[in-house]
Order: C-alpha cells, then structure tokens, then sequence
C-alpha cells in the first residue's frame, strides 16, 4: 500500500510517501518567514503560499524517490481541523490527483494523524492515552485503535503552543517563539512559585492557559528588562549580563514548568478515568519541549506505562503523518468519494469515511 500524504492545514506545505506503513521520501517548505514579521499566521497568504509550493513539492518528490505517480494507491490528505482556506488547497490538489491517477482519496483528521505518527517509529500499543499538544489544539484522548479516539479533556482558551507562542512574542522573539522558550530555559532550575499552573483545581480534564499566559504577562511588565533589545536575538541574549540573562533563562524554565505540570495533572487525571492503557503517547508541536519530555517521561515511568514520544521532525507538522494515518485508513479497506469537506477549526471532523474495495 503506497500512500501520498498531503499536509496544508496551517503554515507547512508538506508531502510524503510511505510505503505499508515505512516512509519513502517527504518534502516540507515552512511558511514560518513569511509569516513572522505578522506575528502570527495570516491566513490569506497561508492559502496563497500552499498554492504555489505543493504542485512543486509533489513533483519534487515523485523526482526523487523515482516513484512513477502510478504507483500511489491512495491520496491521503489533512482535511482538518485547520485553517478553511489553507485546508482546501491541499484538499483540491488531492481530488484532482485522485480522478486523474484513479486512485483512493482518504481525507485525514490532522489531530489523530499527529498521535498516530510515532506509528512510524515503533509499534503503537492501545489502548493508549494520548496527548496532542500543538499551536491550536490541546487535546487528551482514549485511543483504542487508528480510527476509535474518544476525546477526554480539551483547552477552554488557548492552545499550550499559542501560550508559547504568546510568552515568546512579549519577550520579543519572532512567531512561532515556543522553542527559543524552551531553548532558554533548558537545563535551569525553574522557580515553581513564580507562575500559576492554571485551572488545576478542578475535578475537570479540561486545560485553560489563559490565566499563566496572562501572570506571565504582568510578570514581564513589572520587569521591562526581559524584553530583547532587537527581536529573536538569541545570540544577544549570550552577550547580556549575567543577572539579566538569568532572569530570563529563570522565567523561560519557570513557564516550561508551569505548562509540563499543568500537562502531568490533566494526563494523571485522564489515566483514572480511562483506566489501564499500554501507552502515552504525547504529540504534536509542544511535545518536541525538553521539559515536557521529561516531565511526561518521569510520569509514564512511575506508572510503568510505555511513554510514546515521536522523534523532534515527527513533532511538529508535516506529510508523513497524513501518509502514514492515511494508509491506515485506506488498509481497513476505507475511503471517502469526491465530496469530502474540509474542517475548520473548532468543528469537529465528522468520521464519514466509506467502505472501498480495490
Ligand atoms: O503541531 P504544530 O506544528 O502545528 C499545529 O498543528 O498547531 O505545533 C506548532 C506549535 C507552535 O505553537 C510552536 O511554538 C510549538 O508548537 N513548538 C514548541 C516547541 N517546538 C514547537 N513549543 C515549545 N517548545 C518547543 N520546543
Ligand atoms: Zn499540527
């Protein structure tokens, strides 16, 4: 079974190839620069950049694995929860594709192909628990197999990596600023009093982020001298004084911190109520930070549960996991015909996939 994934749901045009469940090849070009200077993503020109770089990534990949288009058995594509507009380039190129090879079309929710991309890696052994930590979604989930993920707890407010996102923008760095974050506070004792971990004192699974993102706030106007001089100089954060430099190393490890904890209460939570799973997997873009990494670590070994981490290029968004999550799909003998709809975010993707044989 040869898979083409397709990925346009936000800011990374990306396309890859996997091959019963093994990756052949992959292409991805960020967005990230062109975006940067806004702050954020503009959806607009996410649209626009997807529409002119994915005829070329696909082409470039046929090229170089030397695969003839023929051979795609399915066109797996994330169909949501994304931006609309982005979603649907991604989404038009693989119907096209689809009628002119005569091959399946498999729509992808892009949430579950996160937790499912460690599937590349190793064995994935359900029932799981999974945690998707991204720039938009803050999930838990029951997973009992590719296709039963019962959703557990979900973010109120902000996603964790919009809270990244958020903190690193008022310090200065460019978008998406969650890894300088956690790059600064790496290997720095955190000042656990120093942020709330927000909306813990609720029987809820539930997350909401809004409350630290706004403490870290306060927090950054009361000390001025946390913001960078000249924006996302990391380098120049080296040069600074030491007290300086350590006070915002303290602050960078503190948030890190604050969010890993907050994870490990909500993920604890969650266990009692799924009962025994074999896994946690943890994804999605925030699972790439060193202290939840940790943190998720020292937790699945204390409850001697397998800890899932896909590797840091698995993390953050890409074509192999729609490929991969795709082809699981498509080898249950799945499909979806020609209407298949693109999700916005905050709906829920529908599981309207269909019988298909051959
Ligand atoms: O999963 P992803 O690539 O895109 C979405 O589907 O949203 O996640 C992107 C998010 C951004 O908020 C980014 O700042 C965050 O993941 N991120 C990190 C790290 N690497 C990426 N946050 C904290 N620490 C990191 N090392
Ligand atoms: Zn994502």
């Amino acid at each position: 079974m040869l898979s083409l994934g397709i990925e346009t749901s936000c800011d990374e045009t990306a396309v890859a190839l996997v091959r019963d469940g093994r990756l052949v090849g992959q292409k991805l070009a960020t967005q990230i620069d062109v975006h940067a200077v806004f702050g954020g993503v503009v959806p607009e020109i996410a649209s626009r950049e997807h529409l002119r770089v994915l005829p070329v990534l696909y082409r470039e990949l046929m090229q170089d694995t030397g695969i003839d288009p023929s051979e795609i058995d399915v066109v797996s594509v994330a169909r949501g929860p994304g931006l609309l507009g982005a979603l649907l380039v991604g989404v038009s190129f693989a119907k096209a594709l689809s009628v002119s090879l005569g091959t399946r079309l498999v729509g992808v929710n892009h949430l579950w192909a996160h937790l499912l991309a460690p599937g590349l890696e190793q064995e994935l052994r359900f029932p799981a628990l999974g945690l998707l930590v991204s720039g938009g979604h803050t999930h838990t989930y029951r997973i009992d197999s590719s296709t039963q993920f019962e959703l557990l707890g979900r973010t109120l407010d902000d996603a964790a990596g919009e809270a990244f996102d958020k903190v690193a923008k008022l310090l200065n760095f460019p978008y998406p600023g969650g890894r300088f974050i956690d790059e600064l506070g790496r290997g720095v004792a955190p000042d656990t009093g120093l942020f709330p971990r927000a909306f813990i004192d609720t029987p809820s699974l539930d997350f909401s982020f809004s409350g630290l993102k706004t403490a870290v706030a306060n927090y950054i106007q009361a000390h001025p001298e946390l913001v960078l001089d000249e924006m996302g100089n990391i380098e120049s954060v080296a040069r600074m004084p030491r007290e300086r430099r350590d006070l915002i190393a303290t602050v960078c490890a503190s948030f890190n911190w604050s969010v890993a904890d907050t994870l490990r209460i909500k993920v604890e939570r969650a266990l009692k109520q799924t009962g025994k799973v074999k896994s946690i997997i943890v994804a999605g873009g925030v699972a790439a930070n060193s202290m939840v990494r940790t943190v998720m670590q020292e937790l699945a070994e204390s409850r001697n549960i397998d800890l899932v981490l896909p590797g840091l290029q698995l993390c953050t968004d890409n074509g192999s996991m729609i490929a991969y999550a795709g082809g699981l799909l498509a080898g249950q003998g799945y499909c979806h015909g020609l209407d298949l709809e693109a999700i916005p975010r905050g709906r829920v993707v529908p599981l309207d996939w269909r019988e298909c044989r051959g």
